[in-house]
């Protein structure tokens, strides 16, 4: 058993390590090293508060993030921000409209972030969870296990996929992109590198810029991974230790019974 049980783990490891991974059919995706991938992942809070911060300078002009209570970024989970803090951004930051007022107020942490759909922009509070990056190999859903949905790495794949082709149609401007299914998008290029100034001195390369923000996205589509991951283990641990002691009960019943046959 105990070899079984080792034998499992190395695969465990060379599987989560390297190895391929299938894009989708319709656009090129990406693989990223998230700090959250895996089944023992966790959020990298700096990673999260870089990601809030691309996030506040650059997509919140156009996109939303009308389900997530801005009180969250205090969570221990996810970006940590101590109150105080979380109090002054959502004032600084966002203006909602108060329907007991009759006008716009300076957001408080119970508000929610703003819901935004400046042309057409889609709301992205779940749409990390909403795109899936990698699929199969054979529907099996063993890359995602290991590597998660690819759902980050396919907004990090779209935010640095960027050809600088462009073409008009119907009036509209369309962008080349290759991590677009389709191939043409509607959002320009929204980061360059260097867009954000970063307080932790952390590289501002396009690559991290996006990884961060990709990552921030992870956390508002599923806050609770940490929680989730935490539980998962705890109750494979108790299954195991179950197994075993089950297995040494189920021996000492019949130990009897199998002594007897032997004489
Ligand atoms: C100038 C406005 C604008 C800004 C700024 C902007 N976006 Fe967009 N975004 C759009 C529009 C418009 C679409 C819809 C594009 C389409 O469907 O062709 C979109 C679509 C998206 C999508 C969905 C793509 C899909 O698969 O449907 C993601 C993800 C996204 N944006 C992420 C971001 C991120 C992250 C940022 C900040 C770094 C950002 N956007 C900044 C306008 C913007």
């Amino acid at each position: 058993m105990f070899r079984k049980l080792a034998t499992t783990a190395a695969l465990v490891l060379a599987t989560s390590t390297g190895g391929a991974f299938a894009a989708g059919t319709s656009g090129h995706v990406e693989n990223f090293d998230f700090s959250f991938e895996g089944p023992f992942g966790t959020f990298d809070q700096a990673q999260l508060q870089r990601g809030l911060q691309v996030y506040t300078e650059v997509c919140a002009a156009c996109h939303g993030l009308k389900y997530v209570p801005i009180r969250d970024l205090s969570s221990e989970m996810g970006p940590g921000l101590p109150e105080d803090q979380v109090r002054a951004y959502a004032e600084q930051n966002f203006e909602v409209f108060d329907a007991e007022l009759d006008d716009f107020r300076p957001a408080r942490p119970t508000d929610h972030f703003p819901a935004n759909d400046a042309l057409g922009a889609p709301d992205l509070s779940l749409m990390a969870k909403a795109r899936a990056g990698f699929h199969g190999p054979y529907g099996l859903g063993i890359n995602q296990f290991f590597k998660g949905m690819g759902g980050p790495e396919y907004i990090a794949s779209l935010l640095t996929g960027y050809t600088g082709e462009t073409k008009e149609e119907a009036g509209t401007i369309l962008y080349e992109n290759t991590a677009f299914p389709g191939g043409w998008i509607s959002m320009g290029p929204p980061l360059y590198g260097d867009d954000v100034d970063y307080a932790d001195g952390h590289s501002t390369e396009l690559e991290h810029i996006a990884e961060d923000v990709s990552a921030f996205l992870m956390w508002t589509a599923e806050p609770k991974l940490m929680a989730r991951k935490q539980a998962g283990f705890a109750g494979v641990l108790f299954l195991t230790v179950l197994s075993v002691l089950l297995y040494l009960t189920n021996k000492r019943i019949w130990a009897p019974v199998k002594n007897r046959t032997k004489d």
